[in-house]
């Protein structure tokens, strides 16, 4: 017998029985038996905006997969590109796929120079790179015209090869201005992550050569971040393409979304507090002062993980092999007894509160030399794909605007008083 519920209005004794669906239940049958009565639910905490068939999350149980494949497996064997494909696509490409995709992305990393020369340098010369980052996509949307033409597959796939190809060139290129070093043109002999790193570090050099390790430990973290279904980012691209603007326009407002320090910028609040807390020597001290109230545990807990975040695990991997090249960061000590010392704590175990996925990808960043400015900017590279995979799905499904209700809670009809008499 198929699984259900029954919603009574005690007001009226009627009943309505809604049959339970991959895990849900439609709002339609609760808005035919109580017209006019909306559901409150701010933060969205239970509603599922969508049907979506990119990324599987199983909080309880720490499971990540992107089309059905398991993030470690991803992390561990595949390339961000082919997970961009994956994500997408659907599926993971053949040889002679992967080799087209990477050909398309690779052609179109260059910027147009007016983004770069009068648009990017025109900002003020402390400019913070995220802000840069959010305006010059919009940007782009004013380059491509015919970004606006969403469903025509031809343009659809244009603009998404382009978002994803410039994404690291306007990043670097965000990085540099604001600390006055001449932009890098993309070198297109070097795969995507070793091209990246050298628009961010080359100098005088012919050619940069990234450390294959340091290279790696970037593809992972751009893989571990393309996607996390629907995050606040990924529902203001939603909500800006369910309106149908472009592509461009509808990742500004993703990008601007991540910029909140709730959000993309957690990686950052944890350095900051592992360089507070300055010594292991300080750590029980702290934990006791988290526990009474005063800050929280940066990098720990998480809306939908309720056990050890999957891609935690993985990173904390990662940052052992960066720090084998370039040294330890100092504040892993720090890290390490704090993660130790809450885990076995109580307080933080029975509120499920294990590090997430910015514990320690702060702590890579930084000792590859990443300012803690360019920390969501690092976060927007990959998660583009994310982004333009659920723009594409929703346009795929001919969704509706995105557009809630409101329990009203201002003044009742009043009459305006002119200003001389109030
Ligand atoms: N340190 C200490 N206590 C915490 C923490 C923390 N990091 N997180 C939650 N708690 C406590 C709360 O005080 C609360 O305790 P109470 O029941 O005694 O009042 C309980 O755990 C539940 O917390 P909520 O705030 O209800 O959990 P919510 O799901 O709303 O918050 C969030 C999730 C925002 C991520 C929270 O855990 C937090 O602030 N973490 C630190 C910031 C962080 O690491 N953010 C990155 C998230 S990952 C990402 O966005 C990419």
């Amino acid at each position: 017998m198929p699984e259900s519920i029954t919603i009574t209005d005690n007001r009226t004794g009627k009943a309505v029985e809604i049959p339970i669906t991959d895990g849900g239940v439609s709002s339609d049958a609760w808005r035919s038996l109580l017209p006019g009565l909306w559901f409150y639910d701010s933060g969205l905490t239970t509603t599922a905006m969508c049907e979506s068939s990119i990324t599987y999350l199983d909080g309880d149980e720490g499971i990540l997969r992107y089309r059905g494949y398991p993030i470690e497996q991803l992390a561990e064997e595949s390339t961000y590109l082919e997970v961009a494909y994956l994500l997408l696509k659907g599926e993971l490409p053949n040889k002679e796929q992967y080799d087209a995709w990477s050909r398309e992305v690779t052609h179109h990393t260059f910027i147009h120079e007016n983004v770069r020369k009068r648009f990017l340098e025109g900002f003020h010369y402390d400019a913070h790179p995220m802000g840069m980052l959010v305006s010059a996509v919009a940007a782009l949307s004013t380059f491509y015209l015919d970004a606006k033409d969403i469903y025509n597959a031809e343009s659809r796939e244009k603009q998404i090869v382009r978002l994803i190809a410039k994404m690291p060139t306007l990043a670097a290129a965000a990085h540099r201005f604001s600390v006055g070093m001449p932009f890098v043109y993309p070198d297109n002999e070097l795969p995507f992550a070793a091209n990246f790193l050298s628009m961010m570090w080359k100098v005088a050099e012919p050619r940069y050569e990234a450390n294959p390790a340091l290279t790696k430990a970037i593809d992972v973290l751009f893989i571990l971040h393309a996607d996390h279904e629907q995050n606040c980012s990924t529902t203001a691209m939603r909500t800006a393409g369910s309106a149908h603007a472009d592509p461009y326009s509808s990742a500004a407002a993703a990008c601007a979304a991540l910029y909140g320090p709730r959000h993309g910028g957690a990686n950052e609040a944890v350095v900051r507090m592992l360089t507070e807390i300055g010594s292991i020597d300080n750590v029980d001290a702290f934990i006791q002062g988290v526990k009474e109230g005063r800050g929280r545990l940066q990098g720990f807990g998480h809306r939908v993980y309720k056990n050890y975040d999957p891609r935690a695990r993985i990173i904390k991997k990662v940052a052992y092999d960066v720090f084998e090249v370039t040294g330890k960061n100092p504040l892993l000590d720090i890290a390490l007894k704090l993660e130790d010392a809450a885990l076995k704590d109580d307080y933080f175990v029975s509120r499920k509160l294990y590090p997430n996925v910015d514990f320690y990808s702060g702590l890579i960043y930084q000792a590859m030399g990443f300012p803690v400015d360019m920390f969501p900017v690092l976060f927007a590279i990959p998660r583009i794909s994310g982004w333009l995979a659920h723009w594409s799905e929703l346009l795929d499904q001919d969704l509706k605007i995105v557009r809630p209700r409101q329990l009203y809670t201002g003044e009742g009809e009043r009459k305006y008083v002119s200003i001389d008499q109030r």
